[in-house]
């Protein structure tokens, strides 16, 4: 990757590129598979986790500009620092409204997702206070046991309406245990207890599906799509083609070479040995930049279209790489080589550190150059 005199990458260790026309198009490809059976139905964009480690003020605006009018974070601050670059659109905060925090939510005008009776009761008193509706989006537990109104308390609900007195009732929402699984029966049983209390609240907007939520079929869309990894080029569809465009690319300069002789240790611990003269590329990247540990002898990057085994402990800030194979020419001092991208995808990267690519996108560092792109050929 060039770096002009100008760029900001010029002096960075590692790159991070972001194509937020990629993330725009995957939000317009969720939107149409949620629209195919005919129904007007609405997407939003889950920005939690600095969108997933994109970058929220970026991401926003971007699909704001794209189409998409609802939002949601899971932190009360994540919120406030979105209501900065989107200022027009209802964001909520999933984790919901802690308590002596409603004057914030009013503040900023997001809206907590309510997940027991003790958050509806406080919403409903702010709404008394402050004297005006407020919205209120009730989240039902309908098998994830995490967040939510149980079955008691959605009975509760549905038995005294009058618990929504003086609030605007905008959305019911659930969350899926396992919608990546498409043959996994709790998908079904989800849905069957949603659409129970659904009927309890008859003309309330209703929302359930994440990414791979959209792929379980028209059954799951109701009003309002919840996407959130797909947009950032996450495979929805786990063990079949990814139909989403790629998002992120990373990349890490080359800092020092050198050659080593037979039976000599790399890093950290020894913890790997030569088994012939060898040369070794040291490159800036660690477990401070979301480089896991537990990559350790389990992946590769490349470098100018050659794969190369990643050797040695992972350290806070340095990798080592095997670069023996690989004509001298293509090893310079300052040359990059790609961590994340086209060659390694997140789900490469997550399946050689035993998790899964929604933490590696979080776990994406802070020291990167971020160069944020909007390629013509994914843009409207
Ligand atoms: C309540 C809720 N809705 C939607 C999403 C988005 O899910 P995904 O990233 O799988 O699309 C999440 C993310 O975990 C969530 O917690």
């Amino acid at each position: 990757m060039a770096a002009r005199d100008d760029d900001p990458a010029r002096r960075a260790g590692a790159i991070l590129t972001i194509d937020l026309g990629a993330i725009a198009a995957n939000w317009r490809g969720l939107r149409d598979a949620g629209r195919a059976d005919g129904r007007p139905i609405d997407c939003a964009a889950v920005l939690k986790a600095d969108a997933y480690g994109t970058g929220a003020a970026m991401v926003g605006p971007r699909l704001t500009a794209e189409g998409c009018r609802q939002f949601f974070v899971a932190h009360l601050d994540e919120g406030i620092a979105l209501r900065a670059v989107v200022p027009d659109h209802p964001i909520c905060v999933l984790n919901g409204l802690l308590p002596g925090t409603d004057g914030d939510f009013v503040e900023h005008r997001l809206t907590p997702a309510l997940n027991h009776l003790g958050q509806l009761n406080a919403w409903r008193a702010a709404a008394q206070r402050f004297n005006r509706p407020l919205d209120a989006i009730i989240h039902i537990d309908t098998g994830m046991h995490r967040l939510g109104f149980s079955p008691d308390e959605a009975q509760v609900l549905a038995n005294e309406r009058g618990r929504l007195r003086g609030l605007r009732l905008a959305l019911l929402m659930s969350h899926l245990v396992a919608s990546e699984e498409q043959a996994n029966p709790v998908n079904g049983e989800q849905l069957s207890r949603f659409r129970n209390f659904m009927r309890t609240m008859p003309g309330a907007p209703a929302s359930l599906a994440n990414s791979s939520g959209i792929f379980l079929g028209p059954d799951y869309h109701f009003d309002l799509l919840r996407p959130g990894a797909a947009l950032y080029g996450i495979n929805p569809l786990p063990g079949q083609a990814n139909p989403m465009l790629p998002v992120v690319s990373l990349h890490a300069r080359i800092l020092q070479t050198r050659r080593i002789d037979a039976f000599q240790t790399v890093g950290y611990g020894g913890a790997w040995r030569s088994a012939r003269p060898s040369r070794i590329a040291t490159i800036a990247i660690g477990y401070a930049d979301g480089y896991f540990r537990t990559l350790i002898h389990r992946t590769h990057v490349y470098l100018a279209g050659h794969r190369v085994p990643v050797i040695g402990r992972i350290s806070m800030d340095l990798v080592t790489i095997d670069v023996t194979d690989i004509p001298e020419n293509e090893c310079q001092l300052g040359a990059t080589v790609e961590v994340l991208g086209r060659h390694v995808t997140a789900e490469d990267l997550a399946d050689h550190a035993r998790t899964n690519a929604y933490e590696v996108m979080t776990a994406l560092g802070r020291r990167y150059a971020r160069l944020y792109v909007d390629r013509p050929e994914t843009a409207s």
